[in-house]
């Protein structure tokens, strides 16, 4: 897939299948995040894989889903994530607020890297920190800032333009597929004046 349309079809996947996903791919996957730009190349990220059935139970729980239509977007019990790779900072080596734009960097290669192997991803940054730092034992110079719920999609959803002004929550349609509002290009594109 060529990365433009890899980028502009990526959607948001919060319904999975039940297949497990290889170690080998989660660490491609991984890799792929760790290479992305990095403030000053300090690097104070590192990656929590969590695949076990036990684990992935005890985090789920403390993950707040789709909040525009809660809890119509919550997966059922048979579309859970097969897999979370949770975004660690090492507070020792970030410095300021710059590791929030290693986080975003990261996330995207990592999401991106999956939807190439067919999995999808949703971003979680709304969860119970304090839990899952406690529940993956995760050392007091370490924070969680970000959950990647990860499994092969089991959804299609779609993107529209919006006018200006027009909301920009998403809905499910009558047949459950999630529709996601989009600020059109030419509305937010600013050329050589404003
Ligand atoms: C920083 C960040 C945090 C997010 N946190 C959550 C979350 O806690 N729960 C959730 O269901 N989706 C979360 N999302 C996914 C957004 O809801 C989603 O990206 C948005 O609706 C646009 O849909 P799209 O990704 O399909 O374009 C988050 C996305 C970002 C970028």
């Amino acid at each position: 897939m060529k990365i433009y349309n890899a980028i502009i079809s990526r959607r948001t996947i919060r319904k999975f299948q039940q297949k497990p996903i290889k170690l080998s791919i989660l660490k491609r996957i991984v890799n792929a995040g760790r290479l992305a730009p990095s403030a000053g190349n300090l690097q104070p990220l590192e990656y929590f894989i969590a695949v076990n059935d036990s684990l992935r139970e005890k985090i789920f729980p403390n993950l707040r889903w789709a909040a525009y239509i809660a809890p119509e977007g919550n997966p059922k019990n048979n579309e859970r994530p097969m897999a979370y790779i949770i975004i660690l900072v090492n507070k020792e080596i970030s410095f300021g607020s710059f590791f929030k734009y290693d986080v975003g960097a990261s996330a995207e290669n990592i999401t991106l890297a999956s939807l190439e192997e067919g999995i999808g991803c949703c971003w979680i940054g709304s969860f119970n920190r304090k839990k899952i730092e406690n529940i993956l034992k995760i050392p007091e110079q370490y924070s969680a800032d970000l959950v990647l719920a990860l499994g092969y999609s089991l959804e299609n959803p779609e993107y529209y333009d919006i006018e200006k002004g027009k909301s920009i929550k998403y809905h499910k349609d009558t047949s459950g597929v999630l529709h996601l509002p989009k600020r059109k290009l030419d509305d937010i594109v600013h050329i050589d004046c404003f």
